[in-house]
Order: structure tokens, then sequence, then C-alpha cells
């Protein structure tokens, strides 16, 4: 496989921004978990795309707190970038903050490590370039990326575990 030289976390940055719409939230008029989720998948993912310049898939999503609710006067700010490579995977960090848009007052209202595969035009996993931080935050996100990925991969394997105790039969199904 060819190998790309290594990338700044600053080349992966990525910054999407979108207002808080009714159809974004529930009947409590906050945004629904789901809505926050695909904005969070969607900039990880071109931040890895970034680092990597090739398809990049998502293969975990680490757990998402929502500390504070978005509400429909709000807007959104996502800031993503890569924070740690290994082979063929990186691990990517997002940051939710809101903002009221009448006081423009700002809380930050979520984070979330994901990863993402490298893969090329034949679905074949791909090396993907090493990352160097520069920033005391990205050095912080670096060093302590080893032992996250330590706890996902166990968790895939409890995962795996399940996935082959249930199978694909519905949980109604008449033995
Ligand atoms: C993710 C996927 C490509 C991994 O392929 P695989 O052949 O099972 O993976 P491997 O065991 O060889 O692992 C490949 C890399 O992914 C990492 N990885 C795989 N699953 C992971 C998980 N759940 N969490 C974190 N890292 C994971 C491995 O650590 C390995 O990293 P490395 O090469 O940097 O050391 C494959 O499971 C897949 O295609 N899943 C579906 C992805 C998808 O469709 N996502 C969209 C949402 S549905």
């Amino acid at each position: 496989m060819k190998v790309q030289p290594a990338k700044f976390c600053k080349e992966s940055r990525a910054v999407k921004t979108a207002l808080v719409l009714p159809p974004d939230t529930n009947h409590y008029g906050t945004m629904f978990g789901g809505k926050v989720m695909s904005h969070i998948d969607d900039i990880a993912a071109i931040a890895a795309t970034r680092h990597a310049r090739t398809s990049m898939v998502t293969a975990s999503t680490d757990s998402v707190d929502f500390l504070h609710p978005i509400r429909k006067d709000h807007s959104v700010c996502l800031e993503a970038f890569v924070t740690w490579t290994k082979r063929t995977s990186v691990e990517v960090f997002v940051k939710i903050v809101a903002e009221e848009m009448l006081s423009g007052e700002r809380t930050l209202c979520a984070t979330s490590f994901l990863t993402f595969v490298a893969l090329d035009i034949n679905g074949e996993k791909q090396m993907v370039p090493t990352v160097v931080p520069e920033t005391e935050l990205e050095k912080f996100l670096f060093d302590g990326a080893p032992e996250r990925a330590r706890k996902r991969l166990a968790k895939r394997k409890q995962s795996k575990a399940l996935a082959e105790r249930f199978g694909t039969r519905s949980f109604w199904q008449v033995e």
C-alpha cells in the first residue's frame, strides 16, 4: 500500500454551521438527538476525508452525551479534526456549540469521538497518513487516543458476540 506523508491536525479541520429549524426539533422545541448525530457523522466524515483523501467509512461513534438542550432559536456550529491514526483507521473529535441567535450566548452542547476506516476504490482497506499534533489541545487528544482505541476494540468484540447470539431472526419469530 502507498503511504502518504504525515499531516497536521489542522489540515483536516472542518466547520459546519446550521440554523435549528422547527422540523429539527421535538414537541418540547429541542433538537432531535438523531439530527445532532447526523450532523456529527457528516462533519467527522469531511474531516476524515480531508486527512486521508480517500473514501472513509464510519466504523464507530463513541457515546454522545447531550449536555445541554439545543433549541429552535439556536444555530449549531460543529467543528471536527483528526486527532489520531492507526494503520487504516483515524480518530476524529467533534464538538458542537449552540448559539442563541439574539443574545449571542454560546454553549458547548456535546462532544464525540468517531473512528473512520479508509477504503480504496475497490473497497479494500488502505493505509492512512499519520497525524502530527501541534497545539496543547491536539496533543492532549492525541495522547489519550490509544486508551480510547483499546476500549473501542474491546466493545467491538462484545458487539460481535451479541450479533452472533441474536442473528437475523426477529425477536418474535417462533422457534
Ligand atoms: C469498518 C469496517 C470497514 C472494518 O472492516 P474489517 O475488515 O472488519 O476491519 P478490521 O478488523 O480489519 O479493522 C480495520 C481497522 O478498523 C478499525 N476498526 C474496525 N472496527 C472498529 C470499531 N468498531 N471501532 C473502532 N475501530 C474499528 C480496526 O482497529 C482497524 O484499525 P487499523 O487498521 O488502523 O489498525 C467494516 O466493518 C465495515 O465496512 N463496516 C460497515 C461500515 C459502514 O457501513 N458504516 C456506515 C454506517 S452504517
